[in-house]
């Protein structure tokens, strides 16, 4: 037994002792607040134990620092890093870590409220501590966070494939009025070239009959040319100059009968012949005249005619000429059309990067279709998980086949406390207790000495379950005032006798404020603190 007054540095101890094997205080508090405050240095702990006929001892400081192994005397390698013994200590030596040390080996009054004085959940909290089936409950929850975000995953993946469904339609949409406008663009051209094409034919008939009347003209025209009527007009003016120089002679000869420039008489006969012979001269070219007029006469008519013709023919090949025009313009709007025709269609057919759109908005909705199928895929899974994992899961099922063993030591340590009921805990913690004299009974309607056996049977069952489940055996038990609120009168009694007969071969420690214990153990350490420093009284 332990035992001094309040703060004398009793529950001290079990910092010391979890510094010393875990480098970590049982309170919560940080390693410096360990160290002493008058002299802030010097924190020494060493603690010695035996595990299986072998004797350690380890020492452990702050200020300096300091960390120890002693194996039968013998100092273990310093050389090793700090982490590293550590380690081998807990693995190797003692089998334990700190949480089922604290679990296991110590019973602190701060940490310790009797089980059945907890609610439901916290009972739940305290059972799923013990069989280390915590990790499914965090599981749970990040498996609820996952599934929350899958699930905005899958929002928006749906958003993704309505956004490219309408998408895609409108593409299609767009390529289909397209190739319609296109198509009845061609087919308008078309159209229009058509009645161009007709209406040039009809200028080129017009031509061909242009082209006959012309010929039928040029083929009844004679070739007529100016010529002859020229050659006429000189001969008529040489034959009119004759006529005239004639004339002129005859005259001379009928007034002058001597001649004026040699005044020699001219011979009457002679003069005579010679009006004679020149007479008939002059009817001889008015004869010719005549003729000549009347030749005259006949190639001005024919002048005339040929002009007309002529004339009649450059009138209708203007017309065919301007029909040329008119038939060469046409054409050019012709080929105008059929190059715009040419272009819409290569266009159509060059409509490569609409399709390409197209495709690729089907890519990737086919994409997000797999996509969506993956997570809808992953959220079945989880929500599989998730089924698993939650409170009526797998979790109760460990629960349920650690519960009848539970339930056997509960009932055993309470048989070994001469208290013979039947006290049966379910799957959701609550009790029921049945026994020859009560029936339908629960934990509130006993006496505290009776509560309290129920207590200390669930406290030393839990021991043995952390014990089996982390396959600890340890023959130390410390517990820290767990039951001096109790501790009066008959429950003194009780108390010490589960200590004497139930934990056989155990090496326990209680420490207690409780004076009246003093005189009831084999060893009893008194603790006092003298100067701000406990220490065992003299
Ligand atoms: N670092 C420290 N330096 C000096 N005194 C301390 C330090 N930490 C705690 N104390 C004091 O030591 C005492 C230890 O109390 P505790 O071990 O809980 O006493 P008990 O369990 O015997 O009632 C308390 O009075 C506390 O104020
Ligand atoms: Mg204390």
């Amino acid at each position: 037994m332990i035992i001094g007054t309040n703060g004398s540095g009793k529950s001290t101890i079990l910092d010391a002792l979890t510094f010393s094997l875990f480098n970590k205080p049982f309170r919560k508090i940080n390693k410096p607040q360990l160290i002493n405050t008058v002299n802030e240095k010097d924190c020494v702990v060493e603690v010695e134990f035996s595990i299986k006929g072998k004797e350690y001892k380890i020492v452990r400081g702050l200020k300096p620092a300091k960390f120890e192994v002693w194996v039968d005397g013998e100092v273990q390698d310093q050389d090793a890093s700090a982490n590293d013994q550590q380690k081998k200590l807990e693995q190797n030596i003692l089998k334990l870590n700190f949480k089922s040390f604290t679990q296991i080996v110590i019973l602190g009054s701060s940490t310790f409220v009797p089980f059945m004085q907890l609610p439901s959940a916290h009972r739940r909290e305290v059972i799923e501590d013990l069989l280390d089936i915590k990790i499914f409950s965090s599981m749970n929850s990040l498996i609820k966070d996952k599934i929350r975000a899958i699930r905005d995953d899958v929002r928006t993946l749906e958003l993704k494939r309505d956004s490219v469904k309408d998408k895609l339609k409108m593409q299609r949409e767009f390529i289909e009025q397209i190739e319609r406008s296109s198509k009845n663009d061609i087919a308008e051209k078309k159209d229009q070239i058509k009645i161009i094409a007709s209406e040039a034919n009809l200028y080129l008939c017009d031509n061909t009959k242009l082209v006959e009347e012309i010929d039928d003209i040029e083929r009844v025209n004679i070739k007529w040319e100016p010529t002859t009527k020229n050659k006429l007009n000189n001969l008529r003016v040489k034959i009119n100059n004759k006529k005239e120089n004639t004339n002129r002679e005859i005259s001379f000869f009928e007034k002058n009968t001597v001649c004026p420039t040699c005044t020699q008489d001219i011979e009457e006969e002679f003069r005579l012949n010679r009006i004679e012979n020149l007479n008939s001269s002059i009817e001889e070219l008015d004869g010719g005249l005549s003729d000549l007029d009347s030749k005259i006469n006949n190639e001005n008519l024919k002048e005339s005619q040929y002009n007309k013709l002529s004339q009649e023919v450059s009138t209708l090949n203007n017309e065919v000429s301007k029909n040329t025009i008119r038939v060469s313009g046409l054409q050019r709007q012709c080929r105008d059309l059929e190059s715009e025709i040419q272009r819409i269609t290569d266009q159509l057919a060059n409509r490569n990067s609409e399709h390409e759109k197209l495709n690729e908005f089907n890519e990737t909705l086919q994409g997000t279709y797999e996509d969506l199928a993956t997570k809808t895929e992953s959220i079945k899974n989880h929500d599989f998980a998730y089924s698993l994992l939650k409170d009526g899961g797998v979790k109760t099922k460990i629960i349920k086949q650690y519960l009848p063993l539970i339930n056997k030591q509960v009932n055993r340590y309470l048989q070994m406390m001469d208290f013979f009921i039947n006290f049966t805990l379910d799957e959701e913690f609550n009790e029921t207790v049945q026994s020859p004299i009560h029936d339908n009974f629960s934990y509130a309607s006993f006496s505290e000495g009776e509560k309290m056996r129920i207590d200390l049977a669930l406290l030393f069952t839990w021991r043995e379950v952390a014990a089996f489940k982390n396959s600890i055996s340890t023959n130390l038990l410390i517990m820290d005032e767990v039951f001096d609120s109790s501790l009066d009168g008959l429950g003194t009694e009780e108390f010490l006798k589960i200590i004497r007969y139930v934990i056989k071969g155990a090496n326990v420690f209680i420490i207690s404020h409780k004076e009246s214990l003093f005189d009831k153990f084999e060893n009893v350490l008194r603790f006092e603190k003298v100067k701000g420093f406990s220490r065992k009284a003299p």
